[in-house]
């Protein structure tokens, strides 16, 4: 498998429907919170992981400083709006525990020390799903703040520094 920058309206077309296949499909939310304005934001950077074959498995964005104070993964928690957050973490279902959604944040993390570092790190900041907090601590990840409700899903906040290797 390898991650693919999104870099064109088609490919970000194929990144959605991954998260509409997880998020709506899967778990419920509401197809109308699913797709916002940040998606086409050109500030905003989305991957993809495809499989050997460039099949699609897994999806997720990152967004720049300043770009969700009003909406999306900053608006029900305490994280930073001057920092830049992952969020829409989406791995279907058939390409779950292969390692698609370790080498999707790790590519998230490059990009963001890339884009928003500074002196070789960068904190950037997410909201668990509670059900995924195992899968964050694992590749780093620091829960905090109290849990709260988005699209009906209990959350948390999470964060961590990503440095230079
Ligand atoms: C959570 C999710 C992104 C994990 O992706 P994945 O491709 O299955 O994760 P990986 O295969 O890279 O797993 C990495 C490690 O985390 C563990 N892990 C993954 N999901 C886990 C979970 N829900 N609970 C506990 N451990 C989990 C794996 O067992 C693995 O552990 P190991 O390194 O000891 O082998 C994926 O299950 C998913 O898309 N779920 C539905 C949508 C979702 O919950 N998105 C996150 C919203 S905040």
């Amino acid at each position: 498998m390898q991650t693919v920058a999104v870099t064109t309206p088609e490919q970000l077309e194929v990144a959605l429907a991954i998260r509409f296949e997880v998020f709506v499909d899967e778990q419920g939310v509401d197809p109308a919170a699913e797709r916002d304005e940040l998606d086409p934001d050109p500030r905003t950077f989305h991957s993809l992981v495809v499989d050997d074959e460039g099949i699609p498995l897994a999806t997720g964005r990152l967004l720049a400083p300043h770009t969700d104070v009003f909406h999306g993964e900053g608006a029900f928690g305490a994280m930073d709006p001057a920092l830049p957050h992952i969020g829409r973490v989406a791995v279907r279902k058939v390409a779950r525990n292969s390692g698609a959604g370790s080498a999707l944040m790790l590519e998230l993390e490059a990009q963001a020390l890339a884009r928003h570092g500074a002196s070789g790190s960068v904190r950037v900041e997410l909201s668990a799903q509670d059900q995924a907090m195992p899968f964050y601590e694992k590749l780093g990840y620091t829960i905090f703040g109290d849990a709260y409700m988005d699209e009906g899903i209990s959350h948390h906040d999470a964060f961590k520094v990503v440095t230079e290797q």
